[in-house]
């Protein structure tokens, strides 16, 4: 059980709040699938990562000034109040940026909030501006995120009129960077659970669309992954893979020896239609590419809010083509799919 103190104040104890904002999903009847969540939900879930900056990332979010946001939009971009509302109360501004810097590195974004930008690496809107076009509409909709980050998508999918977006995160930093901005969006039915998707415990064929992007190549098991994607959605649901992915027959896919891009935690970079071929043998139908992109240091780059190595520091310097252990330079597809009825 972590304690901390705020300025001021008496010990609090993480466990007796809800750190997680997860009270929507845990105060359900014992009926209602969702009551499958209850011990990830439950107060003190997080009390057993044991993570040594756990306590201090909670203090932060404590501190976050209490600014009103008079306009949101999550259609265009994720952005939260206006200048004019941050300008009502430019310390309050101050604070927020320092406290939000307190959570770098941000990867995924940008966010805007009351006219700060929080830069961060990726400009995630690109992914999801390509996907959008392709997807059947979220309108009504239950969304699952699986590997959401700091949960940039899930809030662009309640931009498009999404019921209920739940993503899925184990790393916790990103579990924080969403809580953050949550803090201004309290009332929207976004949630993020702090687990990876083998640990997810139901409801199953639950959602209606479920998003697995970015994570296929971090995961030792691609095809375990697609059949745990398929429990998730209800029959007919539709499934996004978004996946580095390299040239190649059907059947090849790159294991680097060690490092992809400098990464350490790939494992299987599939052809495309070697991606095809997994998703459908895991039972999935209308199989489509929608989307192949070569990225670039427009999508992808350091910045004040990522201050680390990005994309131009995995390449070869001489072979733009090549990363800097003279693989193919990161190329990343959409395919779409529907789960059989
Ligand atoms: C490259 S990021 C992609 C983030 C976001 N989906 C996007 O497309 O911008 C991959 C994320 O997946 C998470 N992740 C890795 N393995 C996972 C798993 N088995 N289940 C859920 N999330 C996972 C990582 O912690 C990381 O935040």
């Amino acid at each position: 059980m972590f304690q901390f103190c705020l300025p001021g104040g008496d010990p609090v104890t993480t466990s007796m709040q809800d750190p997680l904002r997860l009270a929507a999903l845990r105060d359900v009847p014992d009926e209602s699938p969702l009551s499958a969540l209850r011990q990830i939900t439950a107060p003190g879930y997080l009390d057993t990562f044991n993570h040594g900056d756990l306590p201090r990332w909670l203090e932060i979010l404590a501190q976050l000034p209490e600014l009103q946001a008079h306009s949101i939009d999550l259609k265009t971009g994720v952005r939260i109040g206006s200048r004019a509302d941050g300008l009502a109360h430019p310390g309050q501004l101050n604070r927020l940026e320092a406290l939000l810097r307190e959570f770098i590195p941000w990867r995924k974004g940008p966010f805007e909030l009351f006219g700060l930008l929080v830069d961060s690496e990726w400009q995630s809107g690109l992914k999801w501006e390509r996907l959008l076009p392709h997807l059947e509409p979220l309108a009504g909709q239950r969304v699952l995120d699986v590997g959401c980050g700091n949960g940039y998508h899930c809030w662009r999918a309640l931009g498009e009129g999404a019921s209920l977006a739940i993503g899925l995160e184990p790393y916790l930093l990103y579990v924080m960077q969403f809580l953050a901005i949550r803090n201004f969006l309290a009332d929207k039915p976004c949630h993020l659970l702090p687990i990876r998707l083998d640990q997810y415990p139901g409801p199953f064929h639950y959602f209606d669309t479920v998003l697995s992007m970015g994570v296929l190549y971090h995961v030792r098991s691609p095809v375990d992954h697609l059949l745990q994607l398929k429990k998730c959605l209800k029959p007919d649901g539709q499934l996004v893979i978004e996946t580095l992915v390299v040239e190649g027959d059907e059947g090849y896919s790159l294991t680097p020896e060690r490092r992809y891009a400098r990464m350490s935690n790939i494992w299987f970079v599939p052809s495309i239609p070697t991606l095809q071929r997994w998703t459908q043998r895991c039972g999935f139908r209308d199989i489509r590419l929608v989307d192949s992109t070569i990225t670039t240091a427009t999508e992808q780059r350091s910045t004040s809010w990522m201050p680390f190595q990005s994309l131009v520091d995995g390449l070869n310097p001489e072979h733009p083509e090549l990363t800097c252990e003279d693989l193919p330079a990161p190329r990343r597809a959409i395919v779409t799919a529907r789960n059989t009825a």
